[in-house]
């Protein structure tokens, strides 16, 4: 299983996912401000990733630096903390590892600090595998208990940006998901939807299912409709960026419309995440700052071979769109799913579902 993040007595090296899938490029994190860049630009994404690399560069950072006082110690760490929380603003995981960095560093102890921000990263595959577990059983039982599938049957299912070994430490969420099921030998065959503008599926999710032979197939976004109402899937799984204390999420953009075609067609819509993902301090998903992305992403295709070395974005929009206020594009990179609209949460402790007719779904039970 490879990982986006290479951690070695205090070198970090990460998958440079720009590149991918034409190029398997590591680049080299030396300080605080690599990795607030690499976050911002995007070399790593995908929610747990981007905060495992900010919490290992700031043990870093400790590891390297000699101390005269402790007020120069927690004044670092703090000035860490803020800095790396503005790289992204959707992903609630970003600033919860942060704050349990902040937490640690009330003992005032260098080691303790480092161990913490340390423990994000190295507990992740354990956590992700744990939730995987979870989400693969629950729809199972779901599907053959409501006559789905048949008792022992396969399942197909989709699957929405990426959320494998790219966006996490490793095996990942949703994608992890589909992994277990491969595992349990009751997967069919996962589809995974492009994901414009940004070709997480495309460029991400695809050379994962390829790395690990997993039967996959691509959908374009605009056939998500066609996918789900033609019956071929039976279920789909995403992964999320932040949840509201009722369920609501937000996920890649275009999660929203996979989940109104689940419900449509009356098929289960997991969200498979950590306990990290649960904002604990919304009660639902109306304030959640969703990421507004660069036009230029909207109106280019990126990643276009040009030769064996070279990559070029190629415009497919006129040069006004974007460039004229006349002409404007509308490119947020999340959208927010009510909780009425999902079948199951599920984290790394169980599986929560809506109760009592009701169209919130109480994550605070799995906290
Ligand atoms: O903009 P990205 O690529 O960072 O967005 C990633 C997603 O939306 C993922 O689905 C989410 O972070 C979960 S990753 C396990």
């Amino acid at each position: 299983m490879f990982s986006s993040i290479e951690f070695d007595n205090f070198a970090i090296h990460i998958i440079d996912q720009l590149k991918l899938p034409n190029e398997l490029v590591y680049i080299d994190i030396a300080s605080i401000q690599d990795a607030w860049l690499a976050i911002n630009r995007m070399n790593i994404r995908g929610a747990p990733a981007l905060a495992s690399l900010a919490t290992l560069s700031i043990a870093q950072k400790l590891h390297n630096t000699e101390y005269s006082s402790t007020d120069n110690l927690l004044s670092d760490v703090n000035d860490a903390c803020d800095y790396l929380y503005t790289a992204r603003p959707t992903a609630v995981n970003l600033g919860v590892a942060l704050d349990q960095v902040r937490q640690a560093a009330k003992t005032a102890d260098k080691q303790a600090i480092i161990d913490q921000a340390i423990l994000v990263w190295s507990e992740d595959v354990s956590r992700n595998k744990r939730m995987s577990d979870n989400g693969a059983n629950w729809l199972i039982d779901e599907l053959e208990k409501k006559g789905k599938i048949e008792k022992g049957g396969k399942i197909s299912i989709l699957t929405v940006c990426n959320t494998g070994s790219l966006a996490t430490s490793g095996y990942g969420t949703a994608f992890g998901m589909i992994t277990r099921l491969h595992e349990l030998g009751r997967l069919e065959r996962a589809y995974y939807a492009a994901t414009t503008p940004y070709y997480q599926g495309t460029r991400l999710t695809a050379f994962e299912f390829v790395q690990l032979s997993i039967p996959s197939c691509l959908v374009c976004d605009t056939a998500i409709g066609s996918l789900i109402s033609s019956g071929t899937v039976q279920a789909v799984t995403v992964g999320a960026d932040r949840i509201a204390l009722n369920g609501d999420t937000a996920n890649k953009i275009g999660t929203m419309q996979a989940a109104l075609f689940a419900n449509a067609y009356d098929i289960p819509f997991t969200v498979v995440a950590p306990r990290a993902s649960v904002d604990r301090n919304l009660q639902n998903g109306q304030s959640i700052p969703i990421e507004q992305r660069p036009a230029k992403e909207a109106v280019t295709v990126r990643g276009v071979e040009v030769d064996r070395n070279t990559l070029a974005s190629v415009r497919l929009a006129p040069k006004e769109i974007g460039n004229d206020p006349l002409h404007t594009v509308y490119n947020p990179g999340f959208d927010v799913t009510p909780a009425r609209l999902i079948s199951a949460v599920v984290l790394e402790t169980g599986v929560a579902v809506a109760r009592n007719n009701s169209s919130d779904i109480d994550v605070s039970s799995l906290l």
